[in-house]
């Protein structure tokens, strides 16, 4: 049996490849589905696996923008919906997915893949490495003190899809450009994806979308939703927080102030926060929102030199020595400095693989951490110290949605 990969040249195709995730997840896509879907994926950008004309596997790439260190962006494949029917497992279907999709996404100039990985065993044969954690909560409503109490003085509205529409993007904006691992989002996307209130995907209430003025500017923003539920004749309900973003200190405290303040609730939930969240500053007792670390986004450079390149350092250089099984091309000794990253035959002085390399790129992990976990060998005398204070950041990557 020969299983032939290639993109998909229409939305039934789009549908039938969709189907093969869609499996794990109980689903099944209509063509309606498969429409909404096209809406933020180029058709061709998802590849599909056929046994014939039967679609037995899939694996999607979205067309991003990645924030990196320094307030830069590369053209980054957002790996989506990657999936094999049961009954085509284990046959090197999605290893020939993973170097279709590579492959265009080289063609097309992207410097770097990233994904959310459902099973972490999968992508690091492929060269993608951990780059970021995140963080869930939960918090009591009794616990939601500040540490430093404040007089706010913006004001919340609860504003609709089409005002969120146009106020949101730009505070997204922001953030994208202070925090590295963001990725950008299209017109198409608001309004379709994150600010959409799809009924068939609601846990609890509907979705809410408030705006924080201040000085009667848009400042900050959260998209939420509430879950209730009774024990006693007492709430004992849940305010979900999807998405709250706020790019300057007096947002973070003004809005996280307004939310935290909710009436009749037993408790507040967020998912996918960055390691280094204001709250633990904010709260007089971070310790009671349970902040659960997990890993978050996995980074796969495809073009080492322009990836590196592409980001901002701190000062001094390092070689390194990057092996790369899967994309071999990348192999080699690799200078890197503030001025740029281009090939050496100098001695090295660390070696690693290019999943390593995934994991600095963001900044969300560091030579000694890789040196600690056996994941890159020094092979000069600091060489670690060195490379970390040429990597070094001073905020944690964040990614703010499963994609
Ligand atoms: C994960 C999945 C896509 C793998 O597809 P597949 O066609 O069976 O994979 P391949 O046959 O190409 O296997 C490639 C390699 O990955 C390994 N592999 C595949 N699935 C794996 C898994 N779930 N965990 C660990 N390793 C896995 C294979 O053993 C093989 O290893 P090798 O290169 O050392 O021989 C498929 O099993 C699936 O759809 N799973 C459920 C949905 C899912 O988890 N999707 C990922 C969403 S992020």
């Amino acid at each position: 049996m020969d299983i032939e990969v290639r993109p998909c040249a229409s939305v039934e195709e789009l549908r039938d490849s969709l189907n093969a995730i869609g499996h794990y997840f109980g689903q099944e896509n209509t063509l309606e589905d498969a429409e909404r879907f096209a809406k933020w994926i180029e058709v061709d950008r998802m590849h599909a696996a056929f046994d014939g004309d039967l679609a037995v596997g899939g694996a999607g790439a979205f067309s991003y923008r990645m924030s990196v260190p320094g307030g830069h962006s590369v053209g980054a494949a957002g790996t989506t919906a990657v999936g094999v029917l049961p009954t085509y497992r284990r046959r090197g279907a999605l290893r020939s997915l993973m170097r279709a999709q590579l492959e265009d996404a080289r063609a097309r100039g992207e410097v770097a893949a990233y994904l959310w990985a459902s099973e972490a065993t999968i992508y690091g044969r492929f060269g993608f490495g951990l780059a970021s954690r995140m963080g869930s909560i939960t918090l009591p409503r009794e616990r939601v003190r500040f540490a430093q109490p404040f007089e706010p003085r913006g004001t919340v509205r609860l504003v609709d899809l089409e005002e969120a529409a146009k106020t949101f993007p730009p505070l997204y904006e922001q953030i994208f450009a202070q925090r590295p691992g963001m990725n950008s989002r299209s017109q198409a996307w608001w309004e379709t994806r994150r600010l959409f209130d799809n009924p068939q995907f609601r846990q609890g209430g509907p979705k809410h979308r408030a705006l924080l003025e201040l000085d009667g500017e848009p400042a900050g923003y959260a998209i939420y939703n509430v879950k209730q539920d009774w024990a006693g004749g007492s709430t004992k309900g849940t305010v979900n927080l999807t998405e709250v973003m706020t790019p300057t200190p007096e947002a973070a405290r003004e809005l996280w102030r307004w939310l935290l303040d909710f009436d009749w609730t037993s408790e507040f939930r967020a998912d996918l926060l960055p390691l280094d969240h204001e709250l633990f500053q904010l709260l007089a007792e971070p310790r009671r929102m349970q902040y659960t670390i997990n890993d978050g986004v996995w980074v796969r450079p495809i073009d080492i030199g322009a990836a590196l390149s592409a980001r901002s350092y701190e000062d001094g250089e390092v070689v390194l020595e990057i092996e790369d099984a899967f994309l071999p091309e990348n192999e080699g000794r690799w200078r890197v400095t503030p001025d740029g990253t281009a090939r050496t035959a100098d001695a090295a002085d660390l070696r690693l693989d290019v999943t390593g390399v995934g994991s600095l790129y963001l900044g969300g992990f560091r030579f000694a951490d890789l040196v600690r976990a056996s994941r890159a060998i020094e092979l000069t005398d600091g060489a670690a110290a060195r490379g970390d204070r040429l990597f070094a950041t001073n905020i944690a990557p964040w990614c703010a949605e499963i994609f």
